[in-house]
Order: structure tokens, then sequence, then C-alpha cells
């Protein structure tokens, strides 16, 4: 291979095998993939340093927003439903679902029930009033009470946990109770590169090393020739 050839081709590579590989990673700050009528949610678009080059959907329409986080300021309905992002050199992030609810009593949890990883679930007031006498129920029946409002963190998740939850507590004096949530736990998503992610790495330093070897090694067997040239034959003497 010729020398300017090599550096180039090989980042070439590396980044071909990156974007094969890896996702992008979408996330949500807040981390409540259920939020209120007129609330705000940043969506996040990790992976990259740069914070430009990012193709977003919501509903499967291309949005025009091209920096790495979109900011949903004063939620509405029509701010519901499904986004993607994804940078250039990354294939495109999972799915991330946001519902906008307009209800006293919002039972909130963080983004997805993975197993293994924690679950913060929240009874959330309208407008960030304060919530008293919170109960959360599973499956109909109470789970934790509190006078004050707390959080209930599980920090690390079983299919056991999985079922309908829902909170009830008393806001301006008066109770209410939210709408259920159904909370599905699901295995780590095993994708068919999850191997390939640690194994490219790899190929790609074994790759580079025997590159590398070959390339010093033929360097090495021009210099020979260079020092040694073939010794010329001696004119014999008859
Ligand atoms: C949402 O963001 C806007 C602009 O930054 C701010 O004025 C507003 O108070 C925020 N709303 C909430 C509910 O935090
Ligand atoms: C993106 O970068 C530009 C310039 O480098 C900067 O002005 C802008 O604020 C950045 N945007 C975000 C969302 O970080
Ligand atoms: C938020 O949006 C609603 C309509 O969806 C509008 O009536 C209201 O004025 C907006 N609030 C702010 C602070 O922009
Ligand atoms: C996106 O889909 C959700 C759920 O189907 C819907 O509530 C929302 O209005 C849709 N928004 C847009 C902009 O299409
Ligand atoms: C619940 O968790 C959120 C996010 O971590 C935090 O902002 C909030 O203060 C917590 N609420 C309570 C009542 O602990
Ligand atoms: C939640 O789960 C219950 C019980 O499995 C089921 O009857 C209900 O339809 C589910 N609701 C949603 C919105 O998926």
């Amino acid at each position: 291979m010729p020398i300017p050839m090599r550096g180039p081709a090989l980042l070439w590579i590396v980044l071909l095998l990156f974007k094969i590989i890896q996702k992008s990673s979408l996330s949500m700050k807040p981390q409540w993939s259920r939020i209120f009528i007129g609330e705000n949610v940043t969506l996040l678009c990790r992976n990259s340093p740069s914070n430009i080059s990012f193709k977003w959907t919501h509903n499967g329409t291309v949005s025009p927003v091209t920096t790495s986080s979109w900011n949903i300021v004063n939620a509405s309905f029509e701010d519901s439903g499904e986004y993607t992002c994804q940078h250039k050199n990354f294939r495109e992030s999972k799915t991330v679902y946001l519902e906008v609810f307009s209800d006293w009593l919002l039972l909130q949890a963080s983004a997805e029930a993975i197993e293994g990883k924690p679950l913060l679930l929240r009874c959330h007031g309208w407008k960030d009033r304060n919530v008293y006498k919170v109960t959360y129920y599973k499956n109909g029946q109470a789970l934790k009470y509190w006078y004050e409002n707390h959080n209930i963190s599980i920090p690390s998740v079983t299919t056991q946990d999985s079922g309908t939850y829902h909170c009830s507590g008393i806001l301006w004096k008066l109770p209410y109770t939210s709408e259920p949530l159904n909370i599905t736990v699901i295995k780590a998503p095993q994708s068919k590169y999850y191997q390939l992610q640690y194994f490219i790495p790899l190929l790609v330093v074994i790759l580079f090393a025997a590159d590398t070897w070959l390339f010093i090694s033929t360097q090495r067997q021009k210099d020979k020739k260079l020092l040694n040239p073939h010794p010329k034959p001696r004119p014999q003497k008859g």
C-alpha cells in the first residue's frame, strides 16, 4: 500500500465499522417520558462531540432540527409520539416515546424498565404542586404510603416489578388518582451487533498491528537491499 494511503484508509475503515455498529444514543432531560401539557423536555442525542449534522424524526417525519439537542418548550399534545435521532457517523437511535397529559396527577417512570437497571417512579402534581398523602399502587394494591411526596426508587428492577402502577394523593385539599401506567420490564437489549461491538475494536487493532508489521518488514528488506547489494560476480580468471 502506498504510504500516504495507510492512515486515512484505516481511519475510514474504523469510521465505517462504527457507523455500522454504533447506535446514536437518545435520552431525555428530565428523564420522564410522560409529562404534563405546558412542561419542557430536552431530547439529547449523544455519541459525538459535535453538535451539528443530526437528523431527528418525530412520528416518522424528519424534523428541521439538526443540533444535538431538541428543546421541547411548553409541550402540547402534538409533541407526543415517537422520536429518533441520528448523527451522520452512526446508526439511528432506538425509538423514544413521549406522552403529553392533561391531568391532576401523573405517575411518571424513568424512561425504560430494563432488567438489572434502576427505575424511578414519581407521583407528579399538576403545575409542580406539592402532593400530600401519596400512595403508590401496583396491580391495584397499595405499595407505599407517604404523608409527604416521595419518589419510589428501585435500584435494580426484575421481571417481578412488571405490572400496572398508579398513584393517589391530595392536591389543593382534594383527593386525586392518576391514570394507570403499565410497566413491562424487558431484558437488556442484545442486538445482533452486540458481540461485534467488542470484537471490532480488537479486529481493528490486529489489522493495524499486522499492517504496521508488514510495512516495517518490507521497509527493512528494502534497507537490507540498499546496504547489501547483491555481490557482483567476480570476474573469473581463467
Ligand atoms: C419552559 O421553558 C421556558 C423557556 O425557557 C420557561 O419560560 C418556562 O418557565 C419553562 N416551563 C416550565 C414548566 O418549566
Ligand atoms: C452548537 O455549536 C454552536 C457553535 O459551535 C453554538 O453556537 C451553539 O450554541 C451550540 N448548540 C448547542 C445546542 O449546544
Ligand atoms: C403554551 O402553549 C399554549 C397553547 O398550547 C399557549 O396558550 C400558552 O400561552 C403557551 N405558554 C407559554 C408560556 O408560551
Ligand atoms: C404523533 O403521534 C402521537 C401519537 O400517535 C400523536 O398524539 C401526536 O399528535 C402526533 N404528532 C404529530 C406532530 O404528528
Ligand atoms: C423525585 O425525583 C426527581 C428527579 O430525580 C426530583 O427532581 C424530585 O425532587 C424527586 N421528588 C421527590 C418528592 O423526592
Ligand atoms: C395494561 O395492562 C392491563 C393488564 O395486563 C391491560 O388490561 C391493559 O389493557 C393495559 N393497558 C395498556 C394501556 O396497555
